[in-house]
Parts: structure tokens; C-alpha cells; sequence
């Protein structure tokens, strides 16, 4: 009986995501152009098998050789995307209906909640965490390294282009969206039940509950931000956008 528009937002969220899982995918599968001198594809860090100065180790035994870089550690951020609660939300809407949006009838019967198979597992984000966390503090690395250039003589030093505030922004997003995660929340102090005597959990609750308020939209900005910027530089990699270095 709803008679506004509400089957925009649900559009959205599946055209803009489905749009992003198809980026991603070809990306992943490309093997190639993610690193443009000092700059590393986010799609591509950490960079376990691959040359200097990016690659942690230079080879790859032999029976992973052939497989992309990317394909070893993308499963970690997707897998934190897939399950937190806000995507849940959205893509249960927009993908299957599950309700097709707020007060709007499911095409359907019973209930499928998140209580038995293969639901449930979506509990797993609160795994994924951990490593969401470890990324962050690569791809700040990433970020740092970005500003470090090597001139003709092999000497490195500190410059700007307009990749290094791209990727530092990345990062910036990234972590907008990760420290406002709601698991992040419960495991910081969301667990007691009440916070006298407890500052420091009291702070760091309120911290993460500022960030939280606004979760939808570090979650949209950080998506949109993480393509962007393997699209930069996938570009400077294959010579058809320049690097402008501002300092
Ligand atoms: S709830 Fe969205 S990242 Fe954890």
C-alpha cells in the first residue's frame, strides 16, 4: 500500500553493487597493472608473491604461480563486506526481497531469518573484523609508501602526487567504515551492561558509536573510493593517465 517511490533506494543498492562486484572480478582477474611505481591497487595489498617493492616475497611457489595476487587476499575484505550488518540490510532488500523494503509484503510465506542455515553464518563477521583491522594498517602502509618516490639515482625520498592522496584517502575511508563497524562497538564495550567505572571502554564506545551513526555512508564512500583507486592506478600503469606530482 506504500505509494511513494520506495523501490528506488533497493534499485540502487543492486545496480550500484552489482556494478562493483563486476569491477571487481575483472580486476582481480587482470594479474596485471596494479602497482605504478610507488603506488599499489588496493585490489592487490598485501602483495604476498611479487616483484620489489611491493611484493612481500619475490616468488610464488610454483603451484600458485598462475594464480592472480589478488585472488588470495580479496576474500577477506569481501567477506567483511558481504556479512556486516548494514550491506545485510541492503542487499537482503534489493538482491531477494527479504523484504523487498520497509513495509513492503515479501514475495513469500516464511520467514527467512538469520537463526538457522544458511543465514547464520553472516555471525561470521564478527571474524572478519580482526582482519579488517589488519588491513587497515597495511593499506596505511600503502598509503605511507606513497609518498615515498625513487628518483633516477635509486635514492627514495618524500613527494606528493596526486596517487598519494587518492590512496590516502582510501585508507581515510576505509577506516570510517571499519571503526564505525557495529562488532567493533560490541567488542569495545558494548558487551557491559553498564559503563560506570569504565572511561576508557566509555570513550571507545562513544568513539565507534560517532562513526556508526553515519556507517551507510563510510560504506558507500569507502566502496566507491576502493574501486576508484585501483582504477588510478590501473590507468597510470598502462599510460593512459599521467601522475601529476604536486610536490
Ligand atoms: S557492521 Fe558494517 S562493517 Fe561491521
Amino acid at each position: 500500500m506504500r505509494r511513494d517511490a520506495w523501490w528506488v533506494p533497493p534499485l540502487g543498492v543492486f545496480a550500484v553493487l552489482s556494478s562493483f562486484l563486476a569491477y571487481a572480478t575483472w580486476a582481480a582477474f587482470q594479474n596485471a597493472n596494479y602497482e605504478y611505481g610507488n603506488y599499489l591497487s588496493p585490489f592487490y595489498s598485501p602483495l604476498i608473491f611479487g616483484p620489489p617493492p611491493h611484493g612481500w616475497f619475490a616468488h610464488a611457489p610454483r603451484w600458485l604461480a598462475a594464480i592472480s595476487p589478488a585472488l588470495l587476499i580479496l576474500p577477506f575484505p569481501a567477506g567483511f563486506r558481504f556479512t556486516c550488518y548494514y550491506y545485510r540490510g541492503a542487499y537482503y532488500k534489493a538482491f531477494w526481497a527479504d523484504p523487498p523494503s520497509c513495509a513492503v509484503g515479501e514475495p513469500r510465506n516464511t520467514y527467512l531469518g538469520e537463526k538457522k542455515l544458511p543465514l547464520i553464518l553472516q555471525n561470521v563477521h564478527r571474524y572478519f573484523l580482526y582482519f579488517a583491522l589488519l588491513f587497515l594498517l597495511i593499506l596505511g602502509h600503502d598509503a605511507w609508501q606513497g609518498y615515498r618516490f625513487t628518483d633516477a639515482s635509486g635514492a627514495t625520498h618524500f613527494g606528493i602526487g596526486v596517487g598519494s592522496l587518492v590512496l590516502t584517502l582510501n585508507v581515510c575511508l576505509l577506516g570510517g567504515y571499519t571503526l564505525g563497524c557495529h562488532s567493533l562497538r560490541h567488542l569495545v564495550g558494548g558487551y557491559l551492561d553498564r559503563f560506570a567505572g569504565r572511561p576508557a571502554r566509555k570513550t571507545a564506545y562513544d568513539c565507534v558509536s560517532c562513526l556508526n551513526r553515519g556507517h551507510m555512508n563510510w560504506a558507500w564512500a569507502s566502496l566507491f573510493w576502493v574501486a576508484f583507486t585501483d582504477v588510478y592506478v590501473r590507468m597510470c600503469a598502462m599510460g593512459i593517465w599521467h601522475d601529476w606530482r604536486i610536490l
